[in-house]
């Protein structure tokens, strides 16, 4: 049903220009350069109604909701048309925003069981952009909703204040991948290829010690080069303690280095 080539960036926030803004462009502004047709939709114009759960369920059937809901229509009528899909979020309390969370609670109850959207490519942003907290959790259900959809999903791409330049970076370089797959569907052979292609994915499988490991560890990559070496140290003395088995050590470590890492990231803005 999906495939007419062109890349769209659905932007999950209410903030217009803010930084889900700018990252779903990159990626868009990638794809562009690589050929592609791209659109970009903001997701604050068309707020998703929470599905009501009806039953019977003649929705998985007839592939309609049987509500009125303007902006479902909307929104699912431009992922049944594109040819990729990138979809970021703001990372709110560690988790997406109501308005995706909206959007995809309703594509599983009308589309999970046909999938029409099976093989699509997709990239997932999410943009922690405070504290840096959820980076990875709130991916996942992105992620979750790429994978009951059956679509084929490249790496997620978590942002945060820390690794906002090299993320813009490697956004546009996902946005060019997904437009050389646009135009043609990239469907699983079986359910056991989807689960083997999703558990191979990045991020999407670390613990919550893991995810602030990552954390801190982006913290400490955007330091400058004059700061204290002993807060890179401290990582490495994190890691050793994991490695004896002292997890809540190693997480206090990690800690203290991601916050001793905020600091000087924060004098080194201005
Ligand atoms: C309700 C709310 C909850 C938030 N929770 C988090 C969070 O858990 N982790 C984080 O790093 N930032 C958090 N933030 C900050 C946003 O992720 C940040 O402002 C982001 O840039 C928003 O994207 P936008 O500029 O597209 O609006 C939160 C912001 C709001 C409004």
């Amino acid at each position: 049903m999906a495939g007419n080539g062109s890349v769209l960036g659905l932007v999950g926030s209410p903030n217009r220009d803010g930084r889900t803004y700018r990252m779903v462009t990159a990626a868009l502004e990638g794809a562009s350069r690589a050929g592609a047709h791209v659109e970009v939709v903001q997701m604050a114009d068309h707020v998703v109604e929470a599905c009501k759960d009806c039953l019977p369920w003649v929705c998985q059937t007839n592939r309609k909701c049987s509500h009125p809901d303007a902006a479902f229509d909307y929104l699912s009528s431009k992922l049944l048309h594109c040819g990729a899909v990138v979809l970021g979020t703001p990372i709110y309390w560690w988790d997406t925003t109501g308005m995706v969370k909206y959007l995809i609670l309703k594509m599983f109850r009308v589309y999970a069981r046909s999938a029409p959207l099976a093989g699509l490519p997709a990239v997932g942003i999410g943009i922690a952009g405070g504290t840096g907290n959820g980076l990875v959790s709130g991916l996942r259900p992105v992620y979750h909703f790429f994978q009951m959809l059956q679509m084929r999903a490249l790496e997620p791409l978590p942002v945060t204040r820390f690794n906002w330049s090299a993320a813009l970076v490697r956004a546009g370089e996902l946005g060019a991948t997904l437009a050389n797959m646009a135009g043609s569907m990239h469907p699983f052979a079986g359910v056991e290829e989807r689960l083997l292609w999703y558990d191979a994915l990045p991020y999407l499988s670390l613990n919550r010690a893991g995810e602030r490991r990552l954390l801190a560890d982006l913290t400490t990559a955007a330091l400058p080069e004059d700061a204290d070496p002993a807060i890179s140290r401290g990582l490495a003395q994190a890691d050793a303690l994991a490695a004896r088995g002292q997890h809540l050590q190693a997480l206090q470590e990690i800690t203290r280095a991601y916050e001793a890492g905020v600091k000087v990231f924060e004098e080194s803005q201005g």
